[in-house]
């Protein structure tokens, strides 16, 4: 409702008029959410129907529609047809679940408009976290790190330092234009695509990236690369970076991270590590030994959207030369507007807005710490250590299928697999698996995902969901049997 103050100028604002009204609303929501978590298991969920979908595309009122009627389109219309990310089955891609507490931290986070993390108290929860994250991780303390907005944004920070680091030329002045030699990266054919991205943006041309083959354990063959760099040399390139997988999103697979750090050593060449969900195996009791050699890595992207089951999005970039870092994003010299702030800062290398892109921050570290605070460094390593085990199980069921085979190691979180009777060709054979997969999309979307590895067609389920239980895997190899079954017939 419009106010007007007596001299004639408006106050309108957005608080409410009737604080009883809003705080009962607020109650109902937050009231709405725990029932919904409470009974996930049994939440139907689904692509929106036709009146879902009328009831979204609106067009935008001049008056507004009001809170509460926009709050009931969210329950009727929105929720329910929303990715089933946090049901116990959903194992597609590589899909988060989010938290109870987690979804309360991000409302005291935009109760109080969360919008920097250099200044107060803010300030200090960012850097608390970075070293949380540095401990739990085994990188060393000396290190500098930025939370950012997940594994896409993490692996850009830590390329982006790693181009500017590394480049001949003065970098931020003349960037690209100035090179005189070719810059090169190196990276598994196992790699994230979100790496190529990277290197498109940062202006290197993705034919810089030089995509090496992988072994039967989809793990980079060092040969190959160290044949690939000396190639480089010869034709006078700048091989300047290499890229170490610390949990592939295909299979879940680990590079030799060892031999990379002593390879790049070796070459002067910055190594960079994409660890976005894998390197959370570090936490885990049984599977730590798979991250070993990340803790040697220029820089590490991570994030704890996934693996860490916290609300999206949050990621976190490492590296280890902080001023390197620094110089990379540093956005003082042109930020007159900020200067009598920022003067008073002591140590504006540590300060996240002198890390990363963005300027306006969104406090995405309060969500972070009350969690890691809340539950403590076991809760997270028994959960990770949870998933593996889960993993396992599901892949001595799927052995135990006669006409289902595992189709890539299974290291970590990740099996891949797919249903194989007898006397069918590998086309056929991916028609049907292609079949089962869309299936059992149909019945709940992502419950598992489907990829492709060395050419050949499979299901792939990746294990980072604190809801599942036993009893979720067993019906998961019976509705793929079932539909294998159904399928073959025809
Ligand atoms: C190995 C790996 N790297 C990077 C990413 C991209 O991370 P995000 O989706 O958080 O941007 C993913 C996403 O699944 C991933 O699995």
């Amino acid at each position: 409702m419009k106010r007007e103050a007596k001299d004639g100028l408006c106050e309108e604002t957005l608080d409410p008029e009737d604080w009883g009204k809003m705080r009962a609303l607020g109650h109902r929501m937050l009231d709405d959410m725990l029932t919904y978590l409470q009974n996930i298991r049994s939440e139907p969920s689904g692509a929106p129907t036709q009146k879902a979908i009328e009831e979204i595309c609106v067009p935008l009122t001049q008056e507004g529609e009001g809170e509460e009627k926009v709050y009931q389109v969210f329950k009727q219309s929105i929720l329910p047809y929303t990715l089933p990310i946090t049901r116990p089955r959903f194992w597609g891609v590589v899909g988060g679940t989010g938290s109870p507490y987690g979804m309360l931290t991000e409302m005291l986070r935009t109760g109080m408009n969360g919008a920097q993390e250099t200044f107060f108290a803010e300030a200090y929860v960012h850097k608390q976290v970075i070293n949380w994250i540095k401990e739990m991780l085994g990188f060393p303390k000396e290190a500098g790190g930025v939370l950012v907005s997940g594994g896409s944004e993490a692996n850009f920070t830590g390329l982006a330092v790693a181009r500017n680091a590394k480049a001949d030329v003065d970098m931020k002045a003349k960037g690209v234009q100035g090179l005189t030699r070719r810059m090169a990266l190196y990276c598994s054919d196992e790699t994230h695509h979100c790496l190529e991205r990277s290197v498109e943006i940062l202006g290197l041309g993705n034919e810089a990236l030089r995509w090496i083959p992988t072994d039967d354990n989809c793990r980079i063959r060092l040969e190959a690369l160290k044949k690939a760099i000396e190639d480089d040399r010869k034709r006078n390139n700048h091989p300047f970076c290499v890229i170490g997988c610390a949990g592939t999103v295909n299979s879940g697979a680990f590079d030799d991270l060892n031999a990379l750090a002593d390879l790049a050593k070796k070459e002067n060449m910055w190594f960079h590590v994409d660890g976005a969900f894998g390197a959370w195996v570090k936490i885990s009791k049984t599977h730590r030994h798979l991250a070993d050699g990340m803790e040697r890595a220029d820089s590490l992207a991570v994030d704890l959207h996934k693996w860490m089951y916290m609300p999206y999005s949050i990621g976190c970039t490492l590296v280890k030369d902080r001023l390197a870092h620094y110089s990379t994003f540093v956005y003082g010299h042109e930020a007159k507007y900020l200067k009598s702030s920022l003067d008073k800062l002591e140590d504006q290398t540590t300060d996240p807005h002198n890390l990363a892109l963005p300027l306006s921050r969104n406090f995405t570290s309060l969500k972070a710490y009350m969690l890691l605070r809340a539950y403590g460094k076991n809760k997270y390593s028994n959960l990770i250590q949870q998933n593996i085990d889960q993993i396992n199980y599901l892949t001595e069921l799927i052995r135990k299928e006669p006409e289902m085979e595992i189709t890539a190691p299974v290291v970590s979180n990740v099996v891949c697999f797919r249903y194989k009777p007898k006397g069918l060709t590998e086309p056929e054979l991916e028609k049907l698996n292609e079949k089962i997969c869309s299936e059992l999309n149909q019945r709940s979307f992502w419950m598992i995902s489907d990829t492709t590895i060395k050419g050949k067609y499979m299901l792939r389920a990746c294990c980072v969901n604190h809801r599942s239980k036993k009893q979720d895997f067993d019906f998961l190899v019976n509705i793929v049997k079932k539909a294998g079954e159904k399928y073959s017939l025809r």
